[in-house]
Parts: C-alpha cells; sequence; structure tokens
C-alpha cells in the first residue's frame, strides 16, 4: 500500500510533498519520489525515505508550484531506484504516481512492448503512464482527460491515481478505484492525497474521490466526472482531526503515545453513546438497522489481523450479552470460500484503516449475496465505511504506528456497545444487568489510566530481561484468548521476536513441548469465570521450568505467588477484560522492540495498511 500527494498552488510544491509524504510513510517507506513542472518536468526519486528524497530536492533545486508525489509499499518489483515512483511516459511528458496493483498488467504490457515502447520498470504502474501516452497521441479528436478514461478503462485493478503532462502545466489529474484519495481544497491552492494526514495543516476541507470517478484540478477550482465523462457535484466535508492529533506529542513513538492516548481513545469511543444516568446506549450510525441485528439469525464478523483478533471477542461479547450466534472469519479466507451467508444475516466487517483490501472483499461478497453488512472503522471517509450498509466510527483518532492498539480497544469498545444494546432491546440482559454492565464500562478508562500509570515502569523493566528471548507464548482463556492472540501478534510484529498465542487449555495438546527454561510464557488470568483453570495452567507451564509472566488482578495472590513476574491490573467484569489485560501485553511488545532497536512505528516489511491482496 502506498501514499500519493499532489499540489498546486503558489507554495514550493517541493517542500508541500516531502512534508506530506513524511505524514504518509506509514502507508509504505521503501522508496519515494515526485514530480514537479516548472516550464519542464523535473523527477527526483529513489530508494529509501523521504528524507533522502528531500536532500535530492535540495541538491538538485528542484522548483515548481505544481507537482506529485509518492511514498511506495512495493507489490510488483523490488523496492529500488528504477521502480520507485513517479513512473513516465516513453516521451516524458507524462509522470504517473499510483497506489494500488493493476491485474491485467502483463498483458498489457506485452501489447505495448509489441506496439514499440519500451520500458525502465518491473512495475505495474508504469503501464499506465506507456498506455496513455499512446491512446492520447494515436488516437483522433481524444482530449487528454478522455485518453486518461479511455486507458483506465482497459485496467482491470485497482488505482488511486495522480498525473501531470508538461503540456498541461498547471493541472493535475487523478482518478480512483479502490484505493483512497482526497482532494483538500484551499485557498487558490489544492492538495491531493490518500488520507487527510498531509492535508489537514493546510485547510479541513475535503472531497472524498469515490470508486470510477476522476478529477481535473488546478490552483482555482477542480472538476470531478466518472470515467464515462459524466460531471458530478462532490459534497465537501469538514475534517475533524487536528494536526497535533498527528503529530507524536513529545513521544518517542507514534506508539507509544497512542497506548497512552487509550484512556482518551476510549472514553471518546463512548462519548454520546454510552448514558451512566438513563442506563442507555445509543449508536446512531446503526439505529436504521438495529432491527436486522436484533433479529439476526447469526452474525459473521470479517477482519484481518488485530480486527480479527477484536472481532473473536466480540463473538463472546454477542454470544454471552446477546444470545447471537456468531462466526469469525479471516477476510482473506471468507471472500474466496464460495461463503454460505444471504439475507437473514449480518455481517460485521471492522478494519481501522477501512481500506484493507481483503476485507473489503468480504464485504462485497457480503452484500452480494444478500447479507446486511455493517462496519466498525476508524477512518472517517474510508473505502470500507463508505460501502457498508450502515456503521459505527471507533472515535480513535489516527493510528500512525503500524501497530494497531487505540484501535484495537476502541474496536473492543465498539462491539461491547453492540453487544449490550442488542441484548437490552432482545431482554437477553435485564435493565438490572444493564446498567451494572454500563456502570462498570464508563469506569474502563480510568482503569486503563490506572494501568498506565502503575505498571508501565514495572514493565519497561522487566522486558529489558526478555529482549533477546527467541520465543514467547500467550495463554488466555474465553475473552482472553483473543488477547493471547493479540499480546503475540504485537510482539511478532515489532520486535521480530517469534511468538504464539494460544487458548491456554491446549497447550496439553502439543505446544508444552516447547516450555524449558528458555521460554518465556505470558499467561493471561484476570478472569474470575476461568482463575482456577489457569492456576493449574500456570503449573503445568511451572513444572517444565517456563518462565511465567502473568497478567492477573490485584487481589489475585494464588497466581502472583506461582510467578516469576506478575503485572496487577484493576479488575472488572470478565466480558470487559480484554480492555484491561491487553494493555501491559502492548507496553511488554512496545519496549521489547525498542531494546531491539527495532523501528517500532515502521516495522520491515509491514504497512499500516494493506490494500493489496
Ligand atoms: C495490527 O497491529 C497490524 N498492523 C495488522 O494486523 C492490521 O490489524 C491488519 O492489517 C488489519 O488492518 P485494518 O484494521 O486497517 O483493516
Amino acid at each position: 500500500m502506498c501514499g500519493i500527494v499532489g499540489y498546486v498552488g503558489d507554495r514550493e510544491a517541493g517542500e508541500v510533498l516531502v512534508k506530506g509524504l513524511k505524514r504518509l510513510e506509514y502507508r509504505g517507506y521503501d522508496s519515494a519520489g515526485v514530480a514537479i513542472m516548472n516550464g519542464r518536468m523535473s523527477i527526483q526519486k529513489g530508494k529509501g525515505k523521504v528524507v533522502n528524497l528531500e536532500k535530492g530536492i535540495f541538491a538538485n533545486g528542484l522548483k515548481g508550484h505544481i507537482g506529485i508525489g509518492h511514498t511506495r509499499w512495493a507489490t510488483h518489483g523490488e523496492p529500488n531506484d528504477v521502480n520507485s515512483h513517479p513512473h513516465m511516459s516513453q516521451s516524458g511528458n507524462i509522470a504517473v504516481v499510483h497506489n494500488g496493483i493493476i491485474e491485467n498488467y502483463t498483458s498489457l504490457k506485452k501489447k505495448l512492448i509489441e506496439r514499440g515502447r519500451t520500458f525502465s520498470s518491473q512495475t505495474d504502474t508504469e503501464i499506465i503512464a506507456q498506455l496513455l501516452e499512446e491512446i492520447y497521441t494515436t488516437s483522433k479528436d481524444v482530449t487528454f482527460e478522455q485518453a486518461i478514461q479511455l486507458t483506465l478503462k482497459q485496467i482491470v485493478g485497482t488505482y488511486g491515481l495522480a498525473i501531470v503532462n508538461i503540456e498541461f502545466p498547471d493541472k493535475i489529474f487523478i482518478a480512483r478505484k479502490g484505493s483512497p484519495l482526497l482532494l483538500g481544497v484551499g485557498e487558490n491552492e489544492m492538495f491531493i492525497a490518500s488520507d487527510a494526514s498531509p492535508i489537514v495543516e493546510y485547510t479541513n476541507k475535503v472531497v472524498y474521490l469515490d470508486d470510477g470517478e476522476m478529477a481535473v484540478v488546478d490552483k482555482y477550482s477542480y472538476e470531478v466526472k466518472t470515467i464515462d465523462d459524466i460531471a458530478l457535484t462532490k459534497e465537501v466535508h469538514e475534517l475533524a482531526i487536528s494536526i497535533d492529533a498527528i503529530e507524536k506529542a513529545g513521544y518517542p513513538h507514534f506508539m507509544l503515545k497512542e497506548i497512552f492516548e487509550q484512556p482518551r481513545s476510549i472514553a471518546d469511543c463512548m462519548r454520546g453513546r454510552v448514558n451512566v444516568k438513563e442506563n442507555t446506549i445509543q449508536l446512531g450510525g446503526i439505529a436504521d438497522v438495529m432491527e436486522e441485528l436484533v433479529n439476526a439469525k447469526r452474525i459473521v464478523i470479517a477482519a484481518c489481523g488485530t480486527s480479527w483478533h477484536s472481532g473473536l471477542v466480540g463473538e463472546y461479547l454477542f454470544e454471552h450479552l446477546a444470545k447471537t450466534p456468531v462466526e469469525v472469519e479471516y477476510a482473506s479466507e471468507f471472500r474466496y470460500r464460495d461463503p454460505l451467508i444471504g439475507e437473514g444475516d449480518v455481517m460485521l466487517v471492522i478494519s481501522q484503516s477501512g481500506e484493507t483490501a481483503d476485507t473489503l472483499a468480504a464485504l462485497r461478497e457480503a452484500k452480494k449475496r444478500g447479507a446486511k453488512v455493517l462496519g466498525i472503522c476508524n477512518v472517517v471517509g474510508s473505502t470500507i465505511s463508505r460501502e457498508t450498509d450502515a456503521g459505527v466510527f471507533t472515535h480513535a483518532g489516527p493510528e500512525i504506528g503500524v501497530a494497531s492498539t487505540k484501535a484495537f480497544t476502541a474496536q473492543v469498545v465498539v462491539l461491547t456497545m453492540m453487544a449490550l444494546a442488542t441484548g437490552m432491546k432482545k431482554g437477553t440482559i435485564s435493565k438490572k444487568e444493564a446498567a451494572r454492565y454500563i456502570k462498570e464500562l464508563s469506569l474502563i478508562p480510568d482503569k486503563v489510566d490506572q494501568i498506565l500509570k502503575e505498571c508501565d515502569e514495572n514493565i519497561k523493566k522487566m522486558a529489558s530481561l526478555f529482549t533477546y528471548a527467541p520465543n514467547f507464548l500467550y495463554l488466555g482463556r474465553s475473552y482472553n484468548f483473543p488477547v493471547a492472540l493479540e499480546g503475540a501478534l504485537k510482539l511478532k510484529e515489532i520486535s521480530y521476536i517469534h511468538a504464539e498465542g494460544y487458548p491456554a487449555a491446549e497447550m496439553k495438546h502439543g505446544p508444552i513441548a516447547l516450555i524449558d527454561e528458555m521460554m518465556p510464557v505470558v499467561v493471561i488470568a484476570a478472569t474470575d469465570h476461568t482463575n482456577d483453570k489457569m492456576i493449574s495452567n500456570i503449573e503445568e507451564v511451572r513444572a517444565r521450568k517456563g518462565r511465567i509472566i502473568s497478567i492477573m488482578n490485584s487481589e489475585n495472590s494464588d497466581v502472583k505467588d506461582l510467578s516469576e513476574f506478575s503485572i496487577s491490573i484493576p479488575s472488572t467484569v470478565d466480558c470487559f477484560s480484554p480492555l484491561l489485560t491487553v494493555i501491559p501485553l502492548q507496553l511488554l511488545s512496545y519496549y521489547i522492540a525498542v531494546n531491539r532497536g527495532c523501528n517500532v512505528d515502521q516495522p520491515r516489511n509491514l504497512a499500516k495498511s494493506v490494500t493489496v491482496e
């Protein structure tokens, strides 16, 4: 998944583009480049991070007030100078930056080569520039816009595109299908980006392009149309995020900032929705489909990665609180399995970015088969949030760190509110129980704050003892089995240590063979109804000299006595425990990764949102 920016106005385009690309580096950062027009087309691009690009632009004195830029997460062609964007047409007159995948690029490239075109890269993107130039220069009475439309109609796949042509020195051409693209509307200047972060410091007015749409942009105006040349009038939205929400706010990494933001992000997620005084839960985004949710014969949850883990917590929540059968699917499996889903089913898709290709495809598959599809997303205006029938935003604020933290807890809060609201309507929880749950839910932000204040130092010290452990095991039961998976994923993706999460009882069916004095075993023993069983599991690990790190409720001395290290957290009702037990695991993975010198916010091989298959 890549990041795209564009600018036209009176500022130095190079500065605006570089600053914007730095804000998008979390989307992909193996190479970067810009094309700037100033009477001629100037290109600066190469392997490496945006800071290298910035040096090149300065060293080569690239000046101009219009340009496009790109930061890459390679899908076709290794990360190197020649495969970095922008890609040029053969004449050098047209430059293209692209986010997405062209699935038929091999056949298109073959035909273009047969017709005499020469290519310089192994990317799929380059065929857009070459095919566009061929159509534009060989077709009679075809405007450049129409040539773009004709080009896009030959493409199978996804794109977020920005194109410049030296023949039109004051215009940028953009188009989108399957990869996000926004237009920021300024005063005599326009901004283009893959998301709001490069735009918000200049303007809060944005236009979201939808699939199958393109626009022609100059410093004063923009014209949106479909690729069938039908003019459109698009709504101008006001952005709700601020620039400081995007900055690190003094923390060494976005991930740590986002871990410590959780008391607020959880409170923001409940704001205006959970009413303790009236014992109500109001979820405006799904008010119109509440009947379908209450009467659903089952709920199918589809997601990827951390969002799949929150979906697993959702399964326990809906089945416990609303007595609705739930199945949780990897979106990537669901989409290709000829799934049995249809009328009467409700699908819940969960996605922080709202752009994950597999989750979007699962959504479309379920809709095609007649299911009602609801979304839980963090990014307003994201594709998934705009294609679901209804949904609930997590309101966690921008999550920049690639490893998801505050989005996970916010997703679990939304699932909790949905399950409670459904159970209250179905009568599967009494008014008295509902009041107890709602009261306890309102206390969670303070309990998370308490954990962050009381446990952070301890966890930081303990992490230094396990920095070079080659493996980790995470064990949990019931609501905390998904938390064991999430804790393991956090450690894997930012410290590169191999870690596995397991249902604690599953150990004796094989994995217990892994345990010896070299194996740290994180045991999540913070739910009342499984406590005795967890103690037996801890004994089993101890008998094999495993090094036990337990996450436990403060009053649970049995667990403490059996553990080499124990992290005490406040207690809560079992079904809310994931919101608390995950916090120490986020901190543990963060400190171990920092000790190992890993790039915590931009781990190797990863991107914040996987908008390709
Ligand atoms: C989580 O830390 C990872 N970054 C990754 O697993 C992520 O959760 C997954 O790619 C899904 O992303 P989404 O929530 O934006 O759809």
